[in-house]
């Protein structure tokens, strides 16, 4: 299915586009955000690291991999990307369907949490999917806490490398049927 334009009370989710790179390298290339990620992103953050993985992503999608990928702007705002959301719904979950981040300036605003509820409506009430498995590193207290505020259950802990030397990460599911339930 094509991605669909989503929106909250405070944001556009909209589709992943070129255009986007310059805001993305801008605010992406962050050790304040990159050292909660897995060691497989680039840092330092190449010049045209922006641009490779945009293009990676839209051949992805072009050639009709399940891949949604948001970036969020604000109401009201520039219309500049200043986050990301992509989620693979079918993918083996192992290390999650989903990621995010979201530039500095904006943190702790509960723009990140909006944004996510809009995408789990996406998944269980528009896809229709059963569950999903998301993950962060075991000391990422920001990206635990969206998730515990958008009804994500801790299954355990899985191996993984990220940047800032942690090398453990929490897995979760989020299930169709207590999302709809707490919803209401
Ligand atoms: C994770 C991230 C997207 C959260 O975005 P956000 O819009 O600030 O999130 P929200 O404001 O919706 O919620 C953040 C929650 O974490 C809490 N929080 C933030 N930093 C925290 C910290 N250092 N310690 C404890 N709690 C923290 C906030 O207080 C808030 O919880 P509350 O509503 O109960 O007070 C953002 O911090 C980010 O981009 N981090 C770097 C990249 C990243 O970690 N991505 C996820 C990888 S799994």
């Amino acid at each position: 299915m094509q991605t669909p334009q989503l929106e909250t009370e405070r944001l556009i989710l909209r589709p992943l586009a070129l255009s986007d790179v310059p805001a993305i390298q801008r605010n992406f290339d962050n050790w304040n955000i990159i050292r909660h990620l897995a060691a497989v992103v680039p840092w330092p953050y190449p010049a045209d690291g922006a641009e490779t993985f945009v293009r990676m992503q839209l051949d992805k999608i072009s050639a009709g991999e399940e891949l949604h990928h948001w970036v969020l702007v604000l109401k009201g705002g520039a219309g500049e990307a200043i986050g990301n959301i992509h989620f693979r719904p079918y993918a083996d979950g192992a290390k999650g369907n989903r990621g995010f981040w979201l530039a500095e300036p904006y943190w702790r605003r509960g723009l990140m949490t909006e944004a996510i509820t809009a995408v789990n409506d996406f998944a269980f009430v528009t896809l229709g999917l059963d569950h999903f498995h998301v993950c962060n590193a075991a000391t990422n207290q920001a990206s635990r806490r969206v998730k515990q505020k958008t009804g994500a259950e801790f299954v355990g802990f899985i191996e993984l490398a990220h940047h800032g030397g942690q090398t453990k990460s929490e897995k979760w599911i989020v299930r169709r049927e207590a999302w709809l339930r707490d919803r209401t």
